[in-house]
């Protein structure tokens, strides 16, 4: 038989002879793409399509885990970098892109007054977190959310191996909407808290008792308040998910969106915090690389001038309702659920059985798959969608949702996994 996926399947076999789970990202390895039952590589992306090694052609919900907003290969943005590429790369000395750059973020984003380049979230982050350290002369820290891959954070999770246990013992992880589980952490006069750093919003919204009640308490207690905007950043607002709930914090970072899919991230704030960055050590070769900042200047170019931002809103807006009818007409309700930001929501499974939990996942993976749609889970919604794609991802819904309930009621839903399962993740959110 040959498989819809035979040469996603031959090249992970000489994928996984030289690279480690075969992706230099986690979320775009077999973690979430069973073997077998889902494409495994990506041979080239246009606006909304993406089309896999084999030639099947998929709407991307993922868009690269968020960083692309606009669409794939977006006319405007790559012409910007084609011209940047003719003048050259990376060079001796800094760019004047990174000044423009950094002019447009701090005129955007509310706590930005200056500004420094990274090439990943975890750049970023790691970056406020060492300016909060310097800043305070303290260690300890609190952290709510993913932010990325280095020890600091990575440490509090399930998958720290490889982190040292003193390192460990500096984050302390608290819940989202739940201030007491914040104030918890304030209270231990022993272990000051040098940042609290937090995403604005995944799952749930917060509420505006929370968002406020974090920024007093660390003014309180001289904390630095960081908030990761690496996802929700030129995605929720064009001014960023802080100026959307109202809250300013100390430092924000950004990434994913910022350049369409081209490697930048930014570390903001305010100057006293920032110049800290002039006495600690934040450097690489790479951080000041054009091309992406040429990318970047283009996207917000792009963004002030167009509605981008309401669009992708009100395009999640159009598939939320259509998702949320389909589970209320079909009584679908008890298994499935939705949740999030129109521009980045997600698809709950409600199944309690961890086994069945992830049978259900590798179904819903499996089966939009098969009909053309990549999706893991949430909805990244990019401008280049149109309402049709839409449409036709809820009519895939309409058929796999009550399909896969049926099956899990009656026993059968094992039978109809094609590959392997997905198995439990590290969960962060
Ligand atoms: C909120 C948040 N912060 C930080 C990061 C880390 O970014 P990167 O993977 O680019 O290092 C991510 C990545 O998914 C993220 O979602």
């Amino acid at each position: 038989m040959t498989s819809r996926y035979e040469l996603s399947e031959q090249f992970l076999d000489r994928a996984l002879a030289v690279i480690p789970l075969a992706s230099q990202t986690f979320s775009k390895s077999l973690v979430n793409y069973p073997r077998g039952a889902a494409p495994l590589f990506i041979e080239r992306g246009e606006g909304a399509y993406v089309w896999d090694v084999d030639g099947n052609r998929y709407l991307d919900c993922v868009n690269s885990l968020c960083a692309v907003t606009l669409g794939y290969c977006q006319p405007e943005i790559d012409q910007a970098v084609a011209t940047q590429m003719k003048n050259g790369v990376s060079f001796s000395l800094p760019h004047r892109l990174e000044t423009e750059v950094a002019e447009l973020l701090t005129e955007l984003i509310p706590c930005a007054e200056s500004v420094r380049f990274g090439k990943n979230g975890t750049d970023a982050t790691s970056a406020a977190i060492r300016i909060a350290r310097a800043a305070t002369g303290r260690e300890h820290i609190a952290v709510c959310g993913y932010h990325g891959w280095q020890d600091w954070y990575i440490g509090s999770t399930t998958r720290h191996l490889g982190v040292p246990q003193a390192v460990r013992d500096l984050t302390h992880k608290f819940d989202f909407n739940n201030l007491a589980s914040l104030e918890a952490i304030f209270a231990n006069a022993e272990q000051p808290l040098a940042a609290v750093i937090m995403e604005l919003m995944n799952v749930s919204y917060p509420t505006a008792e929370f968002l406020e009640g974090v920024r007093a308490l660390c003014d309180k207690h001289g904390t630095v308040l960081i908030f990761d905007e690496t996802i929700t950043g030129f995605r929720f607002d064009l001014k960023g998910a802080q100026h959307l709930f109202g809250v300013t914090p100390d430092l924000a970072t950004f990434g994913k969106g910022i350049a369409n899919g081209y490697p930048l991230s930014a570390v903001v704030g305010k100057k006293h915090y920032m110049k800290w960055m002039e006495d600690i050590f934040f450097s690489g070769t790479f951080g000041g690389e054009t091309l992406s900042l040429a990318a970047a200047k283009a996207v917000l170019t792009h963004l002030k001038q167009q509605d981008v931002i309401g669009d992708i809103r009100a395009k999640g807006e159009y598939l939320l309702n259509g998702l949320n009818s389909l589970i209320e007409s079909k009584a679908l309700g008890q298994l499935f659920g939705t949740a999030g930001h129109p521009s980045w929501s997600f698809l709950l499974t409600k199944e309690t059985n961890e086994q069945k939990y992830w049978q259900v996942k590798t179904y819903l993976v499996q089966s939009l798959a098969a009909r053309g749609f990549l999706c893991i889970g949430s909805h990244n919604i990019s401008a280049a969608m149109s309402y049709q794609d839409l449409d036709a991802l809820l009519g895939a819904y309409a058929e796999i949702l009550p399909a896969c309930q049926q099956m899990l009621a009656d026993g059968t839903l094992p039978q109809a996994l094609q590959g392997a399962t997905l198995q439990p993740l590290f969960k962060v959110r």
